[in-house]
């Protein structure tokens, strides 16, 4: 029985493993103690940030990934300033209060100038607008350009935080070390600092997902997007083998996934946490059940219909034949039939970077 977060806060390593392959009783008392704690720190607001996935151009290998540069199949493409400020002004009309630049990693002179553009355009021509980065790895002065151009936030997922694991998932040249230190540069910068994982990776055990938690509490990171593995056929992780495997336990990651966002929103309670699209290639209320248990962020897709095709990092993306309009009135409902508040027209910064900046 969880009583409070403190409780949870001293668990042990087998408690936080018994909460994290919860099913039935032990599940609901898991997740409505987490909806209790969301509530009770950060309230019932979902805040939104509209998804631009500007380019898939990527420099890296990363072996689960779909538009990883050795997959040669991908259409690679780059949307225009124009088409990026036909996004802006879609989700200042539907009042998302945020936006979200994603891409693939290009560490270049000319991708990184066109993003400096970007930055800056936004925050000249929408300054009531949050801007959140998500561009992979970038050098300590390229994102301190970045934030000097007005972006104040800036999703860096881990992937995992344990090293053996980080190896089977990468190539050679791919380094977690790198990736920490940027997480850490990010802090230095004075960015609002999101990371997180997959859930339900090939090799991936309980003790690697309780090292993830206890990564994010050290780093105190102050929001987090995280989900579950999604096989793509086209990657060199997926073998004959592993995809009889992932379908096999298709709703033990799913489930693992809630559960996991349960516990790190009882041991974060201020932070932000984003509800995972690829949660609905398992079910059609995939980011529902996320912020039922305890996320409070969506991220509404709004690249336009033409990329979406070549924007899969995964496979069953959902919602790739929609437009941004339907997608919108859409999960605005969903978010109300979760008994939560859409708190449309605002930017929702996370009250954990608040709290450790004041003052
Ligand atoms: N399944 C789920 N998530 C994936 N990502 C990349 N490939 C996959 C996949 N096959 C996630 C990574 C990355 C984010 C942009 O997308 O966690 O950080
Ligand atoms: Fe590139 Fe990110 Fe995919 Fe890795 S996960 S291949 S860095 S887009």
């Amino acid at each position: 029985m969880i009583y409070n977060r403190e409780v949870l806060r001293l668990l042990s390593t087998s408690s936080l493993k018994k909460y994290l392959n919860s099913s039935g009783a032990l599940q609901r008392e898991l997740l409505a103690e987490a909806d209790r704690v969301r509530k009770k720190a950060v309230g019932a607001n979902v805040y939104f940030r509209g998804i631009v996935e500007f380019s898939n151009i990527c420099e890296k290998n990363c072996y689960y990934c779909g538009i990883r540069k050795g997959n040669k199949a991908v259409r690679r493409y780059r949307m225009s300033f124009e088409e990026i400020n036909e996004c802006l002004k879609f989700i200042e009309r539907v009042r998302y209060g945020s936006v979200v630049l994603q891409s693939g990693e290009t560490t270049f002179h000319a991708a990184q100038d066109f993003l400096l553009q970007i930055v800056r355009h936004i925050h000249k021509r929408y300054p009531a607008m949050g801007v959140t980065l998500s561009c992979g790895e970038l050098s300590f002065d390229q994102m301190k350009e970045l934030k000097e151009a007005g972006a104040h936030r800036y999703l860096l997922r881990i992937e995992t935080s344990v090293p053996r694991l980080y190896r089977l998932l990468h190539p050679r040249d791919h380094s977690i070390a790198r990736r920490k230190q940027c997480l850490k540069d990010l802090r230095v910068l004075g960015y609002q600092v999101g990371s997180g994982i997959m859930i339900g990776l090939p090799g991936q055990t309980d003790d690697d997902l309780i090292a993830d938690l206890r990564y994010f509490q050290k780093n105190d990171f102050d929001m987090f997007g995280l989900g579950p593995y999604v096989i793509h056929d086209q990657t060199p992780l997926v073998t004959p083998n592993v995809r009889a495997w992932w379908n096999d336990r298709r709703e033990e990651i799913f489930q693992k996934t809630l559960n996991f966002i349960a516990i790190l929103r009882i041991l974060m309670p201020t932070c932000n946490i984003a509800a995972a699209t690829a949660l609905e290639v398992f079910h059609r209320t995939g980011r529902v059940e996320a912020l039922k248990a305890g996320a409070n962020v969506i991220m509404p897709v709004v690249t336009p219909r033409a990329y979406r095709h070549d924007y899969l990092l995964y496979q069953g993306k959902p919602c790739i034949d929609e437009d941004a309009t339907k997608c919108s009135g859409c999960i605005v409902g969903k978010v109300r039939a979760a008994g939560l508040v859409p708190a449309l027209g605002i930017q929702g910064n996370s009250l954990h970077f608040i709290q450790r900046t004041k003052g």
